[in-house]
């Protein structure tokens, strides 16, 4: 599966959000079948779990708790909602729509995450899990201050953002006949935009698929009053350890993408 580069996308002249919440109106139930289980690339509710523990276990029952990019709503707002006051955001009508059945107990939103508004300080807790992946890189840094914005001091960010620098259509995606959009920075790229937005990153561990992988980024915000540039670490994983000078942004014509976007 070839990645188109952005400049020469054929969608490119049309609304990357259009086209973008058409695709996963489109791939909602190719994602997250009906009857549940692993979405198609084998990620169990239990490892949704495992990454939502710090927030299960270190806030208050009845937390106010953002999922941006919920999808379904199914695993995280679900499990999410079992203890905290969930608020899900997502693109897509079908995706909203199902959310809104498959798990009563949270508040949904048909929203651009990079559009929205909330209050300062009004969130515990914010999650976005393959999601920011899809938002064109240059809404990114500023989106990053607002959620930080969004957040109480203190409160937690949990992403799953890029390991690998990514932006492109790619055709043909889960078998699909829709064009979904990647665009994301590599995972040093990252650490740097989060700690520049006031982010102290708690853990970072390579979440692999298959021969590809994301980032899952643990943070928490620092109060207003700190400084950025500096950021102490837990790493999970091997990536990340190094400032880098800028952004990565790819790829070229020829680079073959693996799964949800990662280039192999
Ligand atoms: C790969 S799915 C992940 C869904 C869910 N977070 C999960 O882990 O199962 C990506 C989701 O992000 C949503 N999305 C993409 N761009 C978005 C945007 N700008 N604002 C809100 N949601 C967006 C899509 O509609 C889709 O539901």
């Amino acid at each position: 599966m070839v990645v188109a580069p952005f400049e020469s996308s054929q969608h490119r002249t049309g609304s990357t959000k259009k086209t973008l919440r058409e695709s996963w109106n489109a791939l909602s139930s190719v994602y997250r079948r009906p009857h549940e289980g692993a979405d198609p690339f084998g990620h169990e509710e239990g490892e949704y779990l495992e990454w939502l523990r710090p927030l299960l276990g270190g806030l208050p029952v009845g937390s106010k708790v953002l999922d941006l990019g919920c999808g379904t709503g199914v695993p995280a707002s679900r499990l999410l909602s079992t203890k905290f006051d969930v608020r899900g955001v997502d693109l897509s009508d079908v995706m909203v729509r199902r959310a809104r059945r498959l798990v009563p107990g949270a508040n949904f939103l048909r929203a651009d995450m990079a559009a929205v508004q909330f209050d300062e300080g009004e969130f515990a807790a914010v999650i976005a899990l393959y999601s920011i992946i899809h938002v064109p890189i240059a809404e990114q840094r500023p989106f990053f201050r607002n959620v930080r914005r969004w957040l109480r001091p203190g409160g937690w960010f949990l992403a799953v953002l890029g390991h690998g620098a990514v932006e492109g259509w790619e055709e043909g995606w889960l078998g699909s006949e829709v064009p979904m959009y990647w665009s994301h920075a590599d995972a040093r790229t990252y650490r740097r935009w989060l700690t520049s937005a006031g982010f102290e990153i708690l853990a970072q561990t390579f979440v692999p698929e298959r021969d590809g992988g994301h980032e899952l980024f643990l943070t928490r915000a620092r109060p207003f009053s700190e400084s950025s540039g500096s950021s102490s670490t837990h790493s999970g994983g091997a990536m990340g350890q190094t400032k880098s000078a800028r952004p990565e942004i790819g790829p070229g014509p020829s680079r073959v993408r693996d799964r949800r976007g990662e280039a192999t």
